[in-house]
């Protein structure tokens, strides 16, 4: 076997060893020669880009990220289709007894600049499979365009990958139950940043809620930049907070080194709030 082959097969085992760790497997037996040789293949930790010239904002550490290495597209796909799959057979919670599918996320599994991030599936996520693809998910592909990307561009989950009943917000144990495959498919996706949409994301991620006090600041969720916003359930209720949101996806672009739209034609001011 030549060397790219056995770094990949490698890889791909200490990806499922952490999925392991997260679902709570701890007790793997590995010969003393395996553990050596993993140590030996194992990835270097990515390294941070250099500081940023401080910005007009004084925000200092905004400096623009560096892409991950980021693993094929086929590699990143089947270790995802592992996590949906060992989330389908998920019996942590109640959440799976009500819900008819498994809603884990769908997009570009490969370093991705953004993984957005919302609470829990709907009732139209949780016919079709699919994150995002009701009213709320409309308005959330208008933002993803607004910003200057395609669905398929980016990866869009939830911190629940089951619908809870009548769509309440999920109860703090049925999210913490279905962290750890959100956190094994971040691992797996290596996105540039994370946009946290709404309280639950913001809560199920950085154990705080508030997000009128947090939405616009830049925080960190496993050593991935982290911006958290308002959910699009929310900005259908209340348009008026959709400038505000508008401003914390271009600090987004801003911190990923991308163009921020160019101002509308139509309203001649800045790039419009989507
Ligand atoms: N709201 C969410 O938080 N997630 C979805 O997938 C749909 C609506």
């Amino acid at each position: 076997m030549n060397n790219k082959p056995r770094q990949t097969l490698v890889e791909g085992l200490i990806d499922h060893l952490r999925f392991q760790r997260e679902c709570g497997d701890v007790t793997v037996e590995l010969e003393p020669e395996t553990v050596a040789a993993l140590a030996a293949c194992k990835k270097k930790p990515r390294t941070s880009p250099p500081a940023g010239k401080p910005r007009a904002d004084g925000s200092a550490t905004a400096a623009p990220v560096a892409p991950a290495p980021g693993r094929k597209p086929a590699a990143a796909a089947a270790a995802l289709a592992e996590i949906a799959a060992a989330a389908a057979a998920c019996r942590k919670c109640a959440l799976c007894r009500e819900r008819t599918t498994v809603v884990p996320g769908q997009g570009n599994a490969s370093s991705p600049d953004v993984l957005f991030i919302g609470e829990a599936p709907g009732a139209e996520e949780d016919r079709q499979g699919l994150a995002f693809v009701g009213r709320a998910g409309q308005l959330l592909t208008k933002m993803i365009g607004a910003m200057g990307y395609t669905r398929d561009e980016i990866f869009i989950a939830n911190i629940c990958k089951c619908r809870p009943p009548n769509n309440r917000q999920p109860a703090v144990d049925e999210m913490a139950a279905c962290l750890p495959f959100l956190k094994a498919q971040i691992a797996v996706i290596r996105p540039r940043v994370i946009v946290a949409m709404g309280n639950t994301a913001i809560l199920g991620l950085l154990g705080s809620s508030g997000i009128t006090r947090l939405r616009g600041i830049w925080s960190m969720f496993e050593g991935i930049p982290l911006m958290p916003t308002y959910h699009p359930a929310y900005l259908l209720r209340f348009p008026s907070v959709k400038r505000e949101a508008w401003d914390d996806l271009k600090k987004v672009l801003k911190r990923l080194d991308r163009p921020v739209p160019a101002p509308d034609a139509k309203t001649g001011g800045e790039g419009s709030a989507p």
